[in-house]
């Protein structure tokens, strides 16, 4: 297995980091944080390597590290910088499972003329949406599955987080047309192996090859 794999959610604070944790410590993958916007505290990729249980060999440093927890637009602008989408490109792909993290969801702007979403079409790198079970989850799935059909990009499937909810994972996968690949559940504790044991329990490798 090998190459890249993008992790974007229906929204912000919706688990990604969590899920890319376990993702890459159930591929085997590297992972990397493109545009890390907050840098007080743990950032993603000290999450990841904490609760994945990355070797630091395995994580791939920032193109962009922004002081402010905004939006990665205004956290450049604050900074004083532009975030130059072209010079995004994607890490060597020889290097086995690439786990990538969005920042945000979708549809959010690196600057007035360019979405995320329009770097994840570029790429043409497979993509797993994270959603979450509560209420709002099938307006906020749908519209980003939408989005992502409307630019052509590759969906291996949804990854459901929180308790379970069949009726909306159900209405979701069935209306969109797209694979459930699984849910995590809210973990309390939330440590490297309650993660890695509900990973195995909830995904299936196999489902992320594209
Ligand atoms: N399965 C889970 N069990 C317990 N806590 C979780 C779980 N998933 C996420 N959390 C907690 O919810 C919060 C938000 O999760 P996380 O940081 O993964 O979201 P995110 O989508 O990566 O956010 P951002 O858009 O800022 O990157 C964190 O405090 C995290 O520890
Ligand atoms: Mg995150």
């Amino acid at each position: 297995m090998s190459g890249p794999i993008v992790v974007t959610g229906t929204d912000t604070g919706i688990g990604k980091t969590v899920f890319a944790a376990g993702l890459a410590d159930l591929l085997s993958a590297r992972y990397w944080k493109p545009i890390q916007s907050g840098l007080e505290g743990e950032t993603d990729s000290e999450v990841v390597a904490r609760l994945g249980g990355l070797s630091e060999a395995r994580i791939v440093g920032e193109a962009y590290r922004l002081k402010t927890p905004v939006s990665p637009h205004q956290a450049a602008a604050i900074d004083g910088v532009s975030i130059d989408a072209a010079k995004l490109t994607l890490p060597d792909a020889d290097a086995g499972v690439l786990v990538i993290e969005g920042s945000g969801g979708l549809m959010v702007p690196l600057d007035r003329s360019t979405l995320l979403i329009d770097v994840f079409a570029r790429w043409r790198a497979p993509l797993v949406l994270c959603a979450r079970t509560s209420l709002g989850t099938i307006n906020h799935s749908l519209l980003s599955i939408a989005a992502l059909r409307a630019r052509e990009i590759k969906l291996l499937g949804i990854a459901f987080i929180g308790e379970s909810n069949p009726q909306s994972e159900r209405i979701i996968c069935a209306i969109a047309d797209v694979r459930r690949l699984g849910r995590l559940p809210h973990l309390a504790p939330l440590t490297g192996t309650t993660l890695r044991n509900a990973f195995a329990e909830a995904f299936n490798p196999a489902d992320f090859v594209s």
